[in-house]
């Protein structure tokens, strides 16, 4: 029987790359990138159109889009927050676009200033709009679980705003643990409360390590029958002077549990601990996952 197959989506360039101290340009982030894609990761999200005044460190999406052309079918994303991101990016050429409304309404207000209802209505246009461009979609549910502004997020409202994103054209909802507050307990109950209502095969998780239960975060979803899950490369994310800490899931742990677990990712791991090198080197910054001495001996 062939192993059972996991897509890991690396979004590394984006999410672990927007708030590090040192801020990589489109040249080396496209090394990056290049690197990841020479490790089989079945898709990357590589870059955000957003505002470079509010996120210095994504500026130049255009560039990196557009020197992208060699994905070796790897599935390349970009992050849009609103309509004129969309824009920009459907006009530098890319394929899959990922929306990003959060749970609450205050973070919906600190992350890309508009209401809670505003950012619904605004993701859902977006979506519908690339669908019509025949692209594929992604959106988060930020915050899905906790809120750093208003606490915990109760179930019914991501339920109700994955249906939302569903109808409007989403061909896959992301449950991201913005801060690394869920537990194995939270997690299996609110996939368990969405898959009864939803095809599994739609749904997604993203955890961040903060509290280190971001590995048994994916076991608890894989046991609720995801296969989707996104990671960074060396943990990035957080305080990259707190390695292990406050970070994502680090794509090298992820990929080499899913792999001891018998599941197929597709993943080279040898060439794992040298993209982790890479990035560290870069940002000048001690970065890894607990497996990386491990898959380097
Ligand atoms: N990309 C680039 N520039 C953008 C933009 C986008 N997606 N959306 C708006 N802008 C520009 C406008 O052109 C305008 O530029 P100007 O000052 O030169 O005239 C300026 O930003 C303000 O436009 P406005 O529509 O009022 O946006 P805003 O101030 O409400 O900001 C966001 C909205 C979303 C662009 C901004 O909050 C942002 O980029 N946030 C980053 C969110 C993020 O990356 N979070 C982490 C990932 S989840
Ligand atoms: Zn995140």
């Amino acid at each position: 029987m062939s192993a059972e197959f996991v897509f890991v989506n690396e979004v590394g360039p984006r999410d672990g790359l927007q708030n590090q101290k040192t801020i990589l340009g489109s040249d080396k982030r496209l090394q990056l990138i290049h690197q990841l894609i020479d490790a089989n990761i079945p898709g990357i999200e590589v870059a955000s159109f957003v505002n470079p005044k509010a996120v210095p460190a994504m500026a130049g999406a255009n560039e990196i889009v557009q020197g992208l052309e060699k994905s070796n079918g790897c599935e390349i994303s970009v992050l849009v927050p609103n309509m004129k991101g969309f824009e920009l990016a459907s006009k530098a050429g890319a394929q899959v676009i990922t929306v990003v409304p959060s749970a609450t309404e205050t973070m919906n207000q600190k992350n890309i200033n508009m209401s809670l209802d505003e950012t619904i209505a605004s993701s859902c246009n977006i979506l519908k709009s690339a669908k019509e461009s025949n692209l594929q979609t992604r959106a988060y549910v930020s915050v899905a679980w906790e809120c750093p502004y208003e606490g915990k997020v109760d179930a019914s409202i991501v339920l109700k705003m994955t249906e939302r994103l569903l109808t409007a054209g989403a061909d896959e909802i992301i449950l991201a643990d913005t801060i690394g507050a869920a537990n194995p307990s939270s997690v299996g109950h609110l996939f368990n409360l969405c898959v009864n209502e939803f095809d599994q095969e739609v749904l997604s998780g993203h955890f961040h390590d903060t509290r280190a239960m971001a590995l048994a975060n994916v076991c608890a979803a894989l046991s609720e029958g995801i296969r989707k899950f996104d990671s960074c490369i060396g943990g990035l994310g957080g305080c990259p002077f707190a390695p292990g800490a406050a970070g994502n899931l680090a794509t090298e742990d992820l990929a080499n549990m899913l792999s001891q677990m018998g599941y197929d990712t597709k993943i080279d791991l040898n060439k794992l601990p040298e993209i982790v090198a890479f990035c560290s080197n870069e940002l000048n910054a001690p970065l890894g996952g607990r497996m990386t001495a491990w898959l380097s001996k």
